[in-house]
């Protein structure tokens, strides 16, 4: 059969700051989901957190980008966000940035990531969701599990796999998108990705049946407001196994911890920490960044789970190593590039500042040719 799995996020009300999700406010989200699915409306839903962010896992049969879908996501939103005025929760309904709902959540705050596919004799997949950081987190493990061996031994031992699989790319700044075929076009690929502010791995393709292997989301809300309205964090679905990489290689990226933007104030270069769902609270700097893994068996729609993947003592050096690097970094204090170069701010006093000091210019003094 077909199955939509649609996951859609969004902060409406931290707590306590930016630090995690009151459970008043994902019991309003279940509220409105088990009321859907008794009307028939989806299959089956899981209210997830990671962080500050709630994400919505629903399944269902009408497709990607369906405004029935879409809206019901913008409803348990809006459910939550009145909790969360009540409570007077941190920047209660911050992520949606309408209070009309216009058929497609895309562009107006909240994060997607969707994919329809024929379910297998047995669909295991994987959801990741991160807090305090943005949509190019996912290019170092995408790239990790779908084109490089020295991760997926699957890539050169499965046969099903061994073709590769192609990524599709955004631009973020221009809005184009790119369709990168490994391994043949792998340099091409990491010569864009590896400009983490830029370019964004969307979606990954197993090249010999043209099968869709992982969606992201790409919800850039400082390019979508044109001002800083709130963090991008970000989502992604991956199958798993047969002809898919292995639960084991779809998780082994995040063993090695790597840097990300975002942290304090979205400003910031982090370690991305792996833990499980109950310890994504982010504290020290805001941070560090968090990312969560939930593992599902589909049955008919249904999802057979969570199974908390980074749950687990495999990852417990890892996240000390994260530790380590974030003590690293914070050393670095406000300087780049512990803190991001100007561009890429989400935050900025310095056009202030230098009109201020403008004033106070000094006049330059002439350089004369004689020493
Ligand atoms: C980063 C984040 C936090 C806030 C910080 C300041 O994504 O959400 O680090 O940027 O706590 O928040 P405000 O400006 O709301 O006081
Ligand atoms: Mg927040
Ligand atoms: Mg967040």
């Amino acid at each position: 059969m077909k199955v939509t799995i649609s996951v859609i996020k969004a902060d409406v009300g931290g707590y306590v700051g930016h630090s995690s999700v009151h459970p008043k406010l994902i019991e309003a989200c279940e509220e409105k989901l088990q009321a859907e699915k008794e009307k028939g409306n989806i299959i089956d839903y899981f209210v997830a957190r990671a962080g500050d962010d709630i994400n919505l896992i629903m399944t269902h049969t009408f497709g990607v980008d369906n405004p029935e879908i879409h809206k019901i996501a913008w409803e348990a939103f809006k459910d939550a966000t009145k909790v969360a005025k009540e409570l007077k929760l941190y920047g209660a309904g911050q992520d949606l940035l309408s209070d009309a709902f216009s058929g497609n959540v895309k562009g107006m705050g909240p994060g997607v990531a969707e994919m329809e596919i024929q379910e297998r004799p047995s669909e295991p997949i994987i959801v990741f969701m991160a807090d305090k950081t943005s949509p190019s987190a996912w290019n170092i493990p995408l790239y990790e599990m779908f084109a490089n061996p020295m991760n997926t031994s699957g890539l050169v031992i499965d046969p099903s796999m061994h073709e590769g699989f192609e990524f599709e790319v955004l631009d973020v700044k221009e809005g184009d998108s790119y369709r990168i075929p490994t391994p043949e076009g792998l340099y091409d690929l990491l010569a864009l990705i590896g400009s983490i502010s830029r370019y964004v791995i969307t979606k990954v393709i197993r090249k010999k049946d043209g099968e869709i292997a992982a969606v992201a989301s790409s919800q850039k809300l400082s390019l979508i407001a044109g001002k800083y309205v709130g963090k991008d964090d970000p989502v992604m679905v991956v199958r798993a196994q047969s002809g898919f990489p292995a639960v084991g290689e779809i998780l082994e990226p995040f063993a090695k911890p790597f840097l990300v933007e975002g942290w304090m104030r979205g400003s910031h270069v982090g370690p991305l920490m792996p833990v499980a769902m109950h310890q994504s609270n982010v504290s020290r700097f805001d941070g560090p960044p968090r990312v969560v893994a939930l593992g599902f068996q589909l049955s008919n729609g249904k999802l057979i789970g969570p199974r908390d993947l980074f749950d687990d003592p495999a990852f417990d050096e890892p996240r000390r190593i994260a530790y380590e690097i974030a003590n690293l970094m914070r050393r670095q204090g406000i300087f780049e590039p512990s803190r991001l170069p100007e561009e890429e701010l989400e935050y900025t006093t310095l056009p202030m500042i230098i009109s201020k000091l403008k004033g106070k210019e000094v006049k330059k003094v002439e350089h004369s040719d004689v020493d």
